[in-house]
């Protein structure tokens, strides 16, 4: 039954990271709005922004929700925690809602924390800008460990997910934090929930992994109830649509789809970044 004085907004979700990382929030929401239309911007011709300046990823995400404002979305997810920690706050000024990746994670690591001893494991330019470390410690003293992993970007991108050279890395990267007792693990990189399974097994203990993909959907949800700006299509599932538009090369992001998902994926357009 369709119920009178709920406003509607049919206009498009907005998600934008660097390459495919953002694909599993971008299902996510999917699965628990699927008749929200979605478009999702990789910026491939940039990647990786775990190396890049914080004015340069300002910048590019800048550019991204410009574009996307252009799309008529109605609120962006940045699907990224390097362009969430640097881009967040200064975008405030767009009319439409900006939701990040970080808080949610901290809320959620610190709901599964019982010994107070989180690790984060993400880019470097996540890492070195300390901010989980101080958006925790501004809760309660926590102890929180971190460790950038920047060859899990390059391997994800190339829809390497599994296998020996992973187990290696893994290891490589999650030795010394896993000496320390640490009970709970952000994926501070949206790349790295691609890796859940082969952390998972090469991680051998009971750890709490804090994979944003799920706390996003929810968290647009929310946001898209409280605004208002749920589309009417909800009452004709399947009547959604999904547009994909990367920065370069879409040959190989549909390659990367289809070793990721064992799916293939149609409508991926390439779009000029600096046309924007
Ligand atoms: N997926 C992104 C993140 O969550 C960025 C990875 C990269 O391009 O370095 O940080």
């Amino acid at each position: 039954m369709i119920m009178k004085n709920i406003k509607i907004n049919n206009n498009p979700i907005g998600i934008f990271d660097s390459g495919v990382g953002g694909l599993n929030i971008m299902n996510e929401i999917h699965k628990i709005l699927p008749m929200e239309n979605i478009v999702y911007f990789a910026d491939t011709l940039n990647l990786p922004y775990g190396s890049k300046s914080k004015d340069k990823i300002i910048d590019l995400s800048r550019k991204i929700s410009f574009f996307l404002v252009k799309k008529k979305v109605k609120l962006i997810v940045i699907a990224c925690n390097t362009a969430s920690i640097f881009s967040l706050n200064i975008m405030k000024n767009f009319k439409i809602p900006m939701l990040g990746v970080i808080d949610p994670c901290i809320k959620f690591a610190i709901l599964k924390s019982k010994n107070m001893k989180i690790g984060i494991i993400g880019t470097e330019a996540t890492v070195n800008s300390n901010l989980y470390v101080n958006k925790i410690n501004k809760i309660a003293k926590y102890n929180v460990y971190q460790q950038a992993c920047p060859l899990f970007v390059p391997f994800v991108e190339e829809g390497i997910i599994n296998g020996n050279i992973i187990d290696v890395i893994i290891k490589k990267y999650l030795d010394s934090l896993l000496k320390i007792d640490i009970d709970t693990l952000i994926l501070g990189c949206t790349h790295y929930s691609f890796l859940k399974k082969a952390l998972i097994k090469n991680i051998k203990k009971k750890i709490s992994i804090i994979d944003p993909s799920k706390y996003m959907a929810q968290e647009v949800l929310n946001v898209l109830k409280k605004k208002s700006l749920i589309s009417e299509n909800r009452f004709k599932k399947n009547y959604s649509f999904l547009k994909i538009y990367v920065s370069c090369n879409e040959k190989k992001f549909k390659n990367t789809y289809y070793k990721l998902f064992n799916k293939k994926i149609f409508n991926v357009k390439k779009v000029n970044l600096e046309d924007m």
